[in-house]
């Protein structure tokens, strides 16, 4: 068996490249698209709170549980061995491991569709830096094609690229071959190194854009949006969209960070690790919605618009805004960047258990995995064009009228992500060998007791609960 870490990669170089490449993880679409997106939906602040909540009572707890299985697998840099090699030392059931592979199933489907959007985002990234580097260029700065131009124009764009299936197939073979050149480089050198200048750059990006925002949007309306809960808008839908949400904009049940955790170092305390990735992508969730809704607000869009949200109605913003040529090229190629190093925690994982699993080097497997998710996503481009009519749940009634996108999006979301989490956590909470675990965690006295309270007790109950209501709303 050829361990993923084997031929010369030792893991991550320093547990500041941990946290960086779990912090690039954890932030992607989910925080951009997908977080603005469920807020607009539901009302805003009650969304909002509920979704805070689950972060830090579920989501906080299950992100130690799985970095500390990943380290504590015993060499195994994926995300079943390392679940049947705790399991071993702990003297249980290795079926255990089911949970793990339900994770590299999440992660191989994930990021199919993830893929797509991804290219749609690219998209953008390419109409405007058109603009932008345009008007640098015609002398007129910052007013590129599209600005100035009528709003339909600008509608148009993501309906003209939607009626091209061509184009997105385009944009996500692009996508998924960026993400498959950096994987197959390796941990330290493609991972580790793609993380380092990505994160910096998007951060500095999100900060100068909120800034902007803050100055030319309606501020305090996205404040008030955001932060007053409106609860009679809750449905239990929205609070299984909460919890979902938490899961996959932390990357939980979905292979990434077992197998990020099974390159740490002994040496890396993993409780404070843990708290930061946890703050740090919920911090740019809520700053994705302070940079995103004052300019909804200002420009009269609708909040709750959708996935559209950020496709059709920010440029339509952007058009008016002053320098907005720039602020578009800034805002999508931003998305791109923390896109680009969550599609890589989302290859990893099942790459690092193909390469286990079949003994073959880390190219060929990289290249396989893409390949094969880059089908799937293929099947959801096919879902906006000659495959509309179908439903691949449509006997399920939460699914009836999904199309494939948004099918896989969802039952990923909604049951393969928290059911994982439901698995692991009455596995880290009562079966798993308690020794190793506190070790592992590095928590001692009252602070363990309350992580493993919450894992063992508040995780399986509160998981199942919202999964059953969630998904059975009729049961109510
Ligand atoms: N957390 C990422 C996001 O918010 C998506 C992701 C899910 C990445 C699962 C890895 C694993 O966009």
């Amino acid at each position: 068996m050829v361990a993923a870490t084997q031929g010369g990669e030792q893991g991550w170089s320093s547990r500041t490249a941990f946290v960086l490449a779990a912090i690039g993880a954890a932030v992607g679409l989910g925080n951009i698209w997908r977080f603005p997106t469920l807020a607009g939906e539901n009302g805003g602040g009650a969304f909002v709170f509920v979704y805070v909540v689950c972060v830090i009572l579920i989501g906080l707890p299950m992100v130690l549980v799985e970095i500390m299985l990943g380290r504590a697998g015993g060499g195994h840099a994926n995300a079943i061995g390392s679940v049947a090699d705790v399991a071993e030392q702990s003297k249980v059931s290795r079926k255990w491991s089911i949970f793990g592979g339900c994770e590299v199933l999440a992660a191989f489907l994930i990021l199919s569709f993830y893929s797509v959007v991804a290219g749609w985002v690219l998209n953008f990234v390419f109409i405007s830096g058109a603009d932008f580097f345009g008007s640098l260029f015609s002398g007129a700065p910052l007013a590129g094609a599209h600005v100035g131009e009528p709003q339909e124009a600008v509608t148009g764009l993501m309906g003209e690229l939607f009626a091209s299936p061509w184009r997105m197939l385009l944009l996500h073979a692009l996508f998924m071959a960026t993400t498959l050149g950096i994987v197959a480089v390796g941990v330290h050198d493609g991972i580790e190194k793609a993380a380092s200048w990505l994160m910096p750059s998007f951060f500095v990006l999100l900060v100068l854009i909120t800034i902007y925002g803050a100055f030319t949007g309606d501020f305090a309306r996205a404040l008030a949006f955001l932060f007053t809960p409106d609860f009679s808008r809750l449905s239990p839908t929205a609070i299984n969209e909460a919890l979902g949400q938490a899961f996959f904009s932390l990357s939980l049940g979905s292979a990434a960070l077992i197998t990020y955790g099974s390159y740490v170092g002994s040496d890396v305390k993993l409780a404070p690790t843990a708290g930061m990735i946890a703050a740090a992508d919920t911090g740019v969730a809520i700053l994705a919605g302070l940079m995103i809704f004052p300019i909804v607000f200002t420009a009269g869009l609708d909040p709750s618009a959708g996935p559209a949200l950020i496709f059709q109605s920010l440029p339509i913003a952007f058009q008016t805004m002053p320098a907005g040529a720039l602020i578009g090229f800034a805002f999508f190629l931003l998305i791109f960047f923390a896109a680009l190093t969550s599609s890589i925690s989302l290859l990893e994982g099942p790459v690092a258990w193909t390469i286990d699993t079949f003994g073959i080097a880390r190219r060929p497997a990289a290249v396989i995995v893409a390949l094969a998710s880059f089908v799937v996503g293929v099947a959801c481009i096919l879902g906006y064009g000659a495959w509309s009519d179908v439903r691949l749940l449509g006997f399920w009634a939460i699914f009836a009228e999904t199309d494939i996108l948004d099918t896989i999006d969802g039952f990923t979301g909604k049951v393969m992500l928290p059911l994982a989490g439901l698995g692991l956590s009455i596995f880290a909470g009562w079966r798993a060998d308690r020794r190793l675990i506190e070790a592992q965690t590095g928590l001692t006295g009252g602070a363990f007791l309350l992580w493993r309270g919450l894992v063992a007790w508040l995780a399986p109950f509160a998981v199942f609960l919202i999964l059953i209501f969630g998904l059975f709303p009729w049961l109510l």
